[in-house]
């Protein structure tokens, strides 16, 4: 069976490594986001276990969206609690916990053997204060049935979508059937709903610290995305939609076109799934004369501050972060590897056949803009998309706004 033989894999190349650090009676708390495989780095961490008796390491999940996992490290780092040792944190996060002083560095350590997005993320002032977890990127799923069955290629642009889905849920005579569904709630990923057809309007938000707003493109990207719910391609209450309700909206059949992370996929060929077998990936679409482009996310392991067990730790994390556990996770959760050469390996491409052509996307997406006050850029754009679809405010008007307020956080 594919998972024994990966198990059987990643024990050997630990024995093979040789020199395990004996730490005893250690117990280790790591916090996993519930979104991203608990399940599954359990088995990760059961490994662990059987190889360094003594340690015992229990995990503790919470929050389904990024911003509720940060909200409550937040508060546990705050209180400088030793209750956990270590933290997966979102790819746009590590720099502002080092600077808080809530992780641990692990020194100039060579990360050369990571993609170089996740090397700099983790590097802030030439230390490395968090290891490489998981790559991410946006993508564009769809039902590759409904499409051959129209005779139609994944869209190019968001015009082509448009098209496409109207084509396909008119002919399909299915009430419960969505065109669209995207990230419209007020969470992280609304931040990158309005930066995919923004940036693909060749448009930077930031540009060395300073603010190089674009408020034509920008009005644009709102315009797009409220456009999607005036027509009936997206749901009306779209601005209600998290990540995981995408995922499992897509999941039971009930949507042609879907934004959402690798992570989905996983799951969208497991058991529960209605459209396993069904699915294609392909990159997202651009405004119509632009380029395709993407967010980059990803997650990262750091080691609490407040630690008491620091070595035993960093030792965990080195584990967490090592290729082997990179390739378990690809090959059964469908989180994409953070070391470049596991995009081909013959494992991981047998369970998501389409990391072939990822690992071209994920070096071309865009990052976040990196600032110590990334929270407050995050917050005004993620409220003002979720304004506009909710018909709160125009397109124009949240354009606006998001210039005003950011040039006041980005002075
Ligand atoms: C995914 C990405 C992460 C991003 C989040 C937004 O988990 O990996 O970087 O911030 O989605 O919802």
């Amino acid at each position: 069976m594919k998972y024994t033989a990966i198990m059987v894999a990643m024990a050997a190349s630990t024995m093979l490594g040789g020199t395990l650090p004996a730490f005893a009676d250690t117990n280790l708390k790591v916090y996993v986001s519930s979104q991203h495989q608990p399940q599954l780095w359990r088995k990760a961490l059961d490994q662990y276990e059987a190889k360094h008796p003594g340690v015992k390491v229990t995990i503790e999940t919470g929050g389904n969206t990024s911003e509720a996992q940060a909200q409550y490290l937040n508060t546990v780092m705050s209180a400088k609690d030793p209750s956990l040792d270590v933290l997966i944190l979102d790819v746009i996060r590590p720099a502002q916990f080092a600077a808080a002083g809530w992780t641990s560095s692990f020194g100039a350590k060579d990360m050369s053997a990571y993609l170089p997005a996740y090397a700099e993320a983790n590097t802030v002032g030439g230390k490395v204060v968090a290891l490489p977890a998981f790559a991410d990127s946006m993508f564009l799923y769809y039902r590759k049935d409904l499409l051959d069955k129209y005779g139609i290629q994944p869209p190019k642009t968001w015009d082509e979508l448009k098209a496409a889905a109207k084509k396909i849920t008119e002919g399909e005579h299915n009430p419960d059937l969505q065109g669209l569904s995207f990230q419209g709630k007020a969470i992280e990923g609304a931040v990158c709903t309005f930066l995919l057809p923004y940036w693909s309007q060749g448009k930077n938000l930031v540009e060395n610290g300073k603010l190089t707003y674009d408020m034509t493109a920008a009005t644009k990207s709102l315009e797009l995305w409220k456009s999607f719910v005036d027509d009936g391609t997206a749901k009306k209450n779209i601005a209600e939609v998290a990540t995981d309700d995408t995922r499992k909206e897509f999941q039971a059949g009930n949507v042609v076109f879907a934004v959402n992370w690798s992570y989905a996929w996983a799951q969208s060929q497991g058991k529960d799934s209605a459209v396993a077998g069904k699915v294609g990936v392909a990159r997202l679409p651009a405004m119509t004369g632009g380029t395709q482009a993407t967010c980059l996310g990803g997650w990262e392991w750091g080691v609490s501050a407040y630690s008491t067990h620091q070595d035993e730790a960093k030792a965990l994390v080195e584990y967490l972060s090592s290729k082997d556990v990179s390739k378990f996770m690809a090959a059964n959760g469908s989180l994409l590897p953070t070391y470049p050469d596991l995009y081909k390996d013959a494992d991981v491409l047998k369970s998501a056949p389409w990391f072939a052509n990822a690992l071209d996307v994920v070096q071309t997406a865009k990052p976040r803009p990196v600032t110590p006050r990334y929270n407050e850029v995050s917050e005004v754009i993620r409220t003002t998309v979720n304004g506009v679809l909710a018909g709160v405010m125009t397109p124009k008007d949240g354009a606006a706004q998001i210039e005003a307020r950011l040039k006041r956080i980005l002075r």
